[in-house]
């Protein structure tokens, strides 16, 4: 399609101070108890790793990869996991790591494959929710930003695989 970058929705600083107050949130919750975070590839990598690393207690990372099917923007609802875990959670504060939260069917997916291995705690934590867009019920324990259904790039978020790199937010408007 074509399209155009608009203007910043989130600038890097509030991006910057707003990771900064989730992860003071964060370490107060687990009163300073060592956390592992589970980074969802690809989006959440940038939003991950800017988070880690203002949280001051004791904190792992790791990785899993899922996809969901169907056509580029639109999730179709069946989602695949790609890539498992290698971290052994079983009794350990875990804290699911993402981008966005828009269906919430990735999510979901999630939840039930990683309370198999039965964590501690077991929360989520996302940059950015998109709730006019949800199709199952989600308790989500920390929210970066509530935003409209626009179709946004920026900060982890793709379109076509592009602008993961871009250090801010933007919305992109079909031209
Ligand atoms: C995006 C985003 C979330 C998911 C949210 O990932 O990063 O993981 O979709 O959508 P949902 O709530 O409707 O499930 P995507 O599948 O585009 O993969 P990517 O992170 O590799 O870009
Ligand atoms: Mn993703
Ligand atoms: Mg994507």
């Amino acid at each position: 399609m074509p399209y155009e970058i608009n203007e910043t929705m989130l600038s890097e600083e509030r991006i910057k101070e707003r990771v900064k107050e989730l992860a003071e949130e964060i370490e107060k919750d687990f009163h300073d108890e060592p956390i592992v975070l589970i980074a969802v590839l690809k989006g959440s990598f940038v939003f991950a790793a800017d988070l880690m690393r203002d949280i001051k207690s004791s904190v792992q990372i790791d990785f899993i990869s899922v996809s969901s099917y169907g056509s580029q923007t639109e999730t179709t609802g069946k989602v695949r996991l790609l890539q498992d875990l290698d971290t052994n959670i079983t009794n350990e504060n875990v804290i699911v790591v993402e981008d966005i939260v828009d269906s919430g069917l990735t999510l979901d997916f999630l939840i039930d494959h990683l309370r198999m291995h039965k964590p501690k705690q077991l929360k989520i934590c996302t940059l950015l929710d998109k709730p006019e867009r949800r199709r199952v019920d989600l308790p989500i324990d920390y929210v970066g930003f509530v935003i409209p259904d626009e179709f946004i790039v920026g900060y982890g978020i793709d379109y076509a695989q592009q602008y993961r790199n871009l250090p801010y937010i933007a919305s992109v408007k079909k031209i």
